[in-house]
């Protein structure tokens, strides 16, 4: 016993040979590997280059081939009685701890051989009742990680002839199983996962805890299984829990801290900045529009914003709406000519959105890219580096991440049903608000990605497709790329971007987008405010305290940016095609009463279907202002019930007489230019005998409605003169 004890204490890791098979270069070996490293464990690569023999081991009982690998390679160790073997799956295995952490609790646990034990009697069930109970832990055994004592192990695998087809871990349970045999090797199982973890069935059981490591140095994360109250050292991703397994590798070992970041995003990063120009990587780039969706002009102008050699992209583009045919053709007219090749797929063409991705993907290996890039219609790229950027991160495939702004809807899931539907991951919101950015290893990527085609030429292309009965494009292709075990990421390591919400477009309004206001405001602001209009707030604004004229021309009448062209050159639009304007008279069947004092020839916001999205305005981007000018009333949200299009024209109505307005304050914002759309024109207030003449597009002047502010609108001399009204808090 002495002996054996010191032996124990003196044992060198050097006398434990790893050992794991991998017949090719997966994302999960990789892993494997990196995780290796990290505890400079160098396992010895068993089968690398050969072709699988182990049979359909995903979905059938298999896997006999990997013992066959081992009983070869231990043959002429197998008197190695001082030495131990461990041996794990490479695909889904990764390390958590040290080598030598592993023999001492091995050694401990008295066994001569080791097996990790799981939950489920697999792959024959009926042997169930022939297993030894267990007071504590799981009861059955899995082949996927085991250590033992070289010449037991030899005794193990030469117990019995095996085929290449056999099952592994039938072969190893039926061991076990043999009482006469469990105890002469000493063969046990890690019920309470000292060592092993096998991930299937036991998710709810395992927690990721982090400790802080040295100052400075930011947490280190481990796993924890509380129902064994343990912190097992190997993790495997068995069977149905790959996903689990991914979602744990986003942490451990120590790859992700709060303060590094993500440690594992360099692994593997590239420059291009140093790539020779002729060896940039060629790049299929992949827009589809599948349904209609607002601001498809910005995002096309978006990706032809992206910073990367223009002449090292071909552009494939399907189109199914005939609402975009424009969007596209003005695209195209402006910026075809810059880019390698243009394929276009038009609506008339009836091509259905998962042929056309299966065909983008073909094209992509016609053209001979280096990168598929597939970007969605709803997918905005913002950041024009965004190409280059996941190009560097060098991964199989790499999504940006991109989110409604201010929602929880993005384009990953976190997690998976068992039925293969979205689910929520415990770190989805942290990761979808950025509160930790990263690459992350997720089970479903959608809207925007890149694919290293490496994969396209490597895999059986048949198998990466998008095509599956009942279920879309995006879910198929990945599923696809789940059973092929090949990892997807997300990178929010900065921001790439965001998404469009499509649901509400209304494309038989003229001007769909200025609908658009409450589902996508981020994109409405940027096409329909002014460029300035943040800048009305900006305190260190010269005119705002040198030259009050600039932004008061007359007495208590204010003048802001607020709109843009293209806001005001829609609602004239609107305005024209709806073309209902009033009579100009004193009847007015849209007011409450039926009588207008002092008529114009307008159109009500709520005869066009906008008057919601006018209030929102309103209280949105009005109302601050008037806070700012009229110092002490506050009315959030401000009221209005009288918000419409005024057209002055000499034939027409050319000028509006003396009035007060029904108003606390009035806004009135020009609509059209001065000198170009029309001549004459302007506001004149009575009491100050001041005018506002020289009206800009997009400019708001605001005043007080009443008592002080009576005024009239003066003569239009040629052409046509719109302006926007509202009577705030009548
Ligand atoms: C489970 C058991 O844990 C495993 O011992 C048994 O052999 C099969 O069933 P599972 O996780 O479902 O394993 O299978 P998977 O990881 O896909 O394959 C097992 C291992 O075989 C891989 O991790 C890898 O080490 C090796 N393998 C498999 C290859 O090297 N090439 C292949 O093409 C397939």
């Amino acid at each position: 016993l002495v002996v054996s004890i010191l032996y124990v204490c003196s044992k060198e890791t050097s006398d434990v040979l790893v050992y794991t098979v991998a017949t090719e270069q997966t994302n999960g070996f990789d892993r494997y590997l990196d995780s290796a490293s990290e505890f400079n464990i160098q396992p010895k690569v068993l089968g690398y280059g050969l072709e699988w023999k182990g049979g359909q081991v995903k979905s059938h009982p298999g896997g006999g081939w990997k013992l066959k690998l081992l009983k070869k390679a231990l043959e002429p160790l197998a008197e190695e009685s001082n030495k131990l073997v461990l041996f794990t799956d490479a695909y889904d295995v990764i390390f958590l701890g040290k080598l030598d952490e592993i023999v001492r609790r091995f050694q401990k646990t008295g066994a001569r051989i080791l097996f990790g034990a799981e939950p489920y009697c697999w792959p024959d069930a009926t042997l169930e009742n022939k297993y030894p109970e267990v007071a504590e832990g799981k009861r059955f055994l899995n082949s996927g990680m085991f250590i033992g004592y070289i010449p037991d192990v030899w005794k193990l695998l030469t117990r019995k002839e095996f085929d290449d087809t056999d099952d592994d871990q039938l072969f190893c349970t039926e061991a076990y199983l043999d009482e006469k045999f469990r105890e002469e090797v000493q063969m046990k199982l890690d019920h309470k996962n000292e060592i092993f973890q096998n991930l299937n069935g036991v998710a709810t059981e395992i927690e990721i805890s982090s400790i802080e490591d040295k100052e400075g140095e930011g947490e280190r994360y481990f796993i924890k299984n509380i129902a064994s109250r343990t912190e097992p050292l190997v993790i495997h991703g068995n069977g149905a829990s790959k996903y689990t397994l991914n979602y744990l590798s986003n942490y451990v070992p120590n790859v992700w801290n709060s303060i590094e970041g993500c440690r594992q995003c360099k692994k593997g990063h590239i420059e291009l900045e140093t790539v020779p120009p002729k060896d940039v990587p060629v790049v299929l780039l992949s827009l589809f529009i599948e349904q209609n969706t607002p601001f498809v002009e910005e995002w096309l102008e978006k990706i032809h914003m992206l910073e990367y050699p223009k002449d090292k992209i071909h552009l494939f583009i399907h189109n199914t709406m005939k609402f975009h045919v424009d969007h596209v053709n003005n695209f195209t007219e402006k910026y075809a000519k810059n880019y390698v090749s243009v394929k276009e797929i038009v609506p008339e063409d009836a091509t259905p959105e998962w042929t056309a991705r299966d065909l983008s993907l073909d094209h992509c290996l016609a053209k001979k890219c280096d990168i598929y890039f597939a970007v969605d219609s709803v997918a905005h790229i913002d950041n024009p580096y965004t190409l280059k950027l996941l190009i560097e991160q060098n991964r199989t495939v790499v999504a940006p991440l991109l989110t409604r702004p201010g929602k929880a809807w993005s384009n990953f899931w976190g997690a998976l049903t068992k039925d293969g539907f979205y689910s929520r991951s415990n770190d989805y919101m942290d990761i979808v608000h950025s509160v930790k950015r990263g690459l992350w290893n997720v089970p479903f990527i959608a809207s925007a990605y890149i694919i290293n085609s490496t994969l396209l030429k490597s895999r059986d292309r048949t198998l990466i497709n998008f095509t599956r009965p009942r279920l879309d494009a995006d879910m198929a292709f990945c599923s696809n790329l789940r059973n092929l075990d090949v990892f997807m990421y997300v990178s929010n390591r900065v921001d790439f971007g965001h998404l469009i919400n499509p649901d509400n477009l209304d494309i038989t309004r003229t001007e769909p987008e200025m609908y658009q206001i409450f589902d996508n405001p981020q994109d409405w602001e940027e096409r329909y405010i002014h460029a300035e209009y943040t800048e009305n707030f900006n305190p260190d604004k010269k005119e705002l305290q040198n030259d009050s004229n600039f932004f008061q021309p007359c007495p208590d009448v204010y003048w802001f940016p607020i709109v843009s062209p293209r806001f005001c050159n829609s609602l004239i639009n609107m305005m024209e095609a709806f073309g209902q304007w009033s009579s100009g008279t004193n009847t007015d069947e849209r007011l409450a009463g039926g009588y207008e004092a002092v008529p114009t020839r307008d159109i009500h916001m709520n005869q066009v279907g906008w008057e919601p999205h006018w209030l929102e305005f309103l209280q949105k981007y009005v109302r601050p202002l008037q806070e700012k000018v009229f110092t002490g009333y506050y009315h959030d949200p401000p009221k209005s019930l009288m918000n419409f299009v005024v057209r002055y024209r000499p034939d027409e109505q050319p000028s509006l007489r003396p009035h007060h307005d029904s108003s606390t304050y009035t806004i009135n914002i020009a609509l059209n230019r001065r000198n170009i759309d029309y001549e004459g024109g302007g506001c004149r207030f009575i009491r100050y005998n001041c005018s506002v003449v020289d009206t800009k597009q997009g400019w708001l002047l605001i005043h007080p409605g009443r008592l002080t502010h009576f005024h009239e609108g003066l003569k239009v001399t040629s052409g046509t003169r719109y302006i926007m009204i509202s009577f705030v808090d009548p």
